[in-house]
């Protein structure tokens, strides 16, 4: 059996890295050598995050970026190729995690009020749809190829391409009012598991991880300039909640996404990053 040329640097595409959670995995995976593009909606939280968070790894060409916006599938569908082009059409990681990530219904509305089903549709298709539209534009340049079939990389190589969508505690537990939120994110783990199921076929595997409570506010524009610090935005409140007695960092998510990288064995699981707290009754 002929060796599989293997590079450990993998071509990774980020939705939503301009700030959060999305910030700290593209940052995490540069320090780990891989490249990165990145997708978001806000120009100036992107800038800011390519050309001074990132950057050296930005004069290096080891990241780029693109305004996309994941409500809209034209968008979607024409800025794929723009970052498969700085990857040499070739993504070996999708990373799905730009979404609403506030999960009440705006202002304090319940569902009562029939102003929420707009909210509703945002939710739906920034945080279920876009996944699903943005697995399907990189699917071209992700599948396995015959020539490495051939030469045995589902035996030598391993791990293989893989698609990691970020998803919620909230697919599993609620407080009231958040019916948008945690509908979209329960719709996730049926999209994972059957997009598993699906790809393995073009030797990719599909896993998610679902965070907990990540403080995320020192991971943007805003933080910096402040000087905001993830142990200051830790209450009394997340000791209490959490076995692991403390609220979560982007790195444990981000260790979650390397983990699933290299992982070759794992598809179609939800890994729950929460620090113990869904299974803890308070
Ligand atoms: N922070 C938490 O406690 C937590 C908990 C559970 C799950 N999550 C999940 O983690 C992921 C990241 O969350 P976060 O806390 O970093 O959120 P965040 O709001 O800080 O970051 C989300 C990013 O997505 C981008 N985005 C939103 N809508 C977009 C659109 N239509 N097009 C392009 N970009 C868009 C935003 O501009 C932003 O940069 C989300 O999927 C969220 O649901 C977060």
């Amino acid at each position: 059996m002929s060796s599989v040329d293997f590079n450990p640097s993998k071509n990774i595409l980020v939705s939503g890295g301009a700030r959060g959670i999305g910030r700290a995995l593209s940052r995490m995976f540069l320090e780990a050598g891989h490249r990165v593009f990145i997708f978001d909606y806000d120009e100036d939280e992107l800038e800011y995050t390519k050309t001074v968070h990132l950057v050296q790894y930005y004069k290096d060409e080891k990241v780029e970026s693109a305004l996309c916006n994941l409500r809209d599938l034209n968008d979607i569908r024409s800025k794929v190729p723009v970052a498969a082009k700085f990857f040499n059409n070739r993504i070996d990681v999708l990373v799905n995690n730009g979404s609403i990530a506030s999960p009440y219904w705006k202002d304090g509305k319940t569902m009562e009020d029939p102003a929420t089903l707009d909210e509703w549709q945002a939710y739906i298709e920034t945080n279920l749809t876009a996944p699903f539209a943005m697995s399907q534009a990189c699917l071209p340049y992700m599948k396995a190829r015959i020539s490495d079939s051939e030469a045995g990389a589902h035996l030598i190589q391993g791990a293989g391409p893989c698609i990691i969508n970020i998803g919620s505690f909230r697919a599993h537990q609620s407080d009231p009012n958040q019916e948008g939120y945690a509908a979209s994110k329960a719709g996730q783990l049926g999209l994972t598991h059957s997009m598993a199921v699906s790809l393995g076929r073009l030797g990719i595997r599909v896993n998610l991880i679902a965070p907990g409570r990540i403080k995320v506010a020192h991971e943007s524009k805003a933080g910096d300039e402040d000087g905001t610090d993830w142990e200051g935005q830790v209450s009394q409140k997340d000791v209490d909640d959490h076995p692991t007695n403390r609220a979560g960092r982007p790195k444990d998510v981000a260790d979650a996404a390397l983990y699933l990288i290299e992982a070759g064995f794992v598809t179609g699981q939800d890994m729950t990053v929460d620090g113990g707290a869904l299974r803890k009754k308070n």
